[in-house]
């Protein structure tokens, strides 16, 4: 009989034994504190639409085909003309760093190791230059339309200086949706520390030390834009207090032009919840869209992603790319939505969970653990290539 060595590092052993997306998620519900799980595991309302991005994907099976000669399968696509070894982006979060102190340097980290694009949030923790100073990869920059539209045009600006590749529009933040666990909570941006903090942090001590020895959290790219005029950003303040004042709930499809002629590079339209819109959004001349209800966290009701690739494909695939965001928690997943017409998903609380669970390791996890999903569903159903994924190897 042989013993199995004893794994030192606790990083290490904490991932040794992590299979799945889910197991992630579980990790990270013990380590972080109720509302900070509760900020990024949340959707709105009912969350109706948050179960619905990932139920969907479980209603769609495959028909997997067989001796296909699959010894050496390859998931690398194009995206916005570039090539992709996995046809995945990371999608923007903000106050990434309540789940961990690196905040958004992790993502930006890992997905350069992994050849993928993060997308950086206007409400990230780290500004515009400190992701770029930490990678050379491909990073896109993700808008939200403030009213103060000199400030949409300095963040445009800045991003270009620092060699983003593409501007992502969010457009189905209109106002805030209600979040309910938030509200229950009174979780506000940043954390606050009050009487329930410091039990939560008592429960909770990693995150309460790592938290306590770090620099503020702030709105890293909007410093002295926050409500009641100039201010560090490190005031607390409910998201919905902060986007309510802040956001332009009169944005329209005239501000997609404002945009285009500020920035030189790809555009794309982050939100489109119906085939109407993509076909606006195809004919406004943009490069890209993602299908998405924000992870569930917008308009309760809106529908699963997933379920509008392939009329989107159908009405507008070949004039722009798809991206599927929303629910994405496997490498099958990515799969299915391939084979229906999309050009790349997009993935929020998968490598969420990773950083809350494990730091910027936990994200590499997850990456890795998504390209070996990607790479055995396409050999079990008989697809070498992205070329090879098509509508009949869907069962519904
Ligand atoms: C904690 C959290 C924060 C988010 N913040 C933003 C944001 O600042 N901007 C944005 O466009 N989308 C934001 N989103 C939505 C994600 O970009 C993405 O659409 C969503 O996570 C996709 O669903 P998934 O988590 O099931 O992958 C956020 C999502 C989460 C979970």
């Amino acid at each position: 009989m042989r013993f199995r060595r004893i794994e030192l590092d606790p990083v290490a052993r904490r991932l040794q034994r992590v299979a799945s997306v889910s197991d992630l998620r579980r990790i990270a519900k013990r380590r972080l504190p109720r509302g900070v799980f509760d900020y990024c595991d949340g959707g709105a309302e009912d969350e109706r639409s948050l179960a619905e991005n990932t139920e969907a994907f479980g209603r769609i099976g495959f028909r997997p085909r067989v001796l296909r000669a699959v010894g050496k399968v390859d998931p690398a696509t194009m995206l916005l003309g570039r090539p992709l070894p996995l046809p995945l982006v990371l999608a923007p979060t903000g106050f990434t760093r309540c789940a961990h102190p690196d905040g958004e340097l992790a993502p930006a980290r890992a997905s350069e190791r992994a050849g993928l694009p993060y997308t950086l949030s206007t409400l990230a923790t780290r500004s515009i230059e400190e992701v770029r100073a930490v990678s050379d990869g491909r990073l896109w920059f993700q808008v939200y339309a403030w009213r103060d539209r000199g400030l949409v045009a300095e963040l445009v600006e800045r991003a270009a200086a620092a060699h983003y590749e593409a501007l992502v529009l969010t457009v189905d933040t209109a106002v805030l949706g209600r979040r309910e666990r938030d509200v229950r909570r009174g979780f506000e941006m940043p954390p606050k520390l009050g009487i329930g903090t410091l039990l939560d942090g008592a429960v909770h001590p990693g995150w309460t030390w790592a938290f306590v020895r770090s620099d503020p959290i702030r709105f890293a790219n909007v410093v002295g834009r926050g409500p009641g005029g100039p201010s560090d950003g490190t005031d607390p303040v409910s998201l919905a207090t902060f986007t309510n004042s802040q956001f332009d709930a009169n944005l329209s499809w005239g501000d997609v032009d404002w945009l285009r002629e500020r920035w030189a590079g790809p555009i794309v339209i982050k939100g489109v919840q119906t085939v109407a819109d993509a076909v606006l959004a195809a004919e406004r001349g943009v490069e890209a869209v993602a299908l998405s209800n924000h992870g569930g966290r917008q308009v309760d009701g809106a529908p699963a992603p997933i379920d509008l690739v392939a009329p989107v494909a159908d009405a507008v695939g070949d004039r722009m790319e798809i991206i599927c965001d929303g629910g994405v928690r496997r490498g099958s997943d990515i799969v299915k939505a391939l084979a229906l017409g999309a050009t790349a998903c997009m993935a929020g609380r998968a490598w969420l969970y990773g950083l809350g669970a494990a730091g910027e390791r936990g994200v590499d996890h997850v990456l890795t653990m998504l390209d070996d999903d990607v790479r055995r569903t396409m050999a079990l159903i008989g697809a070498s290539t992205v070329a090879d994924l098509t509508p009949d190897l869907i069962a519904r």
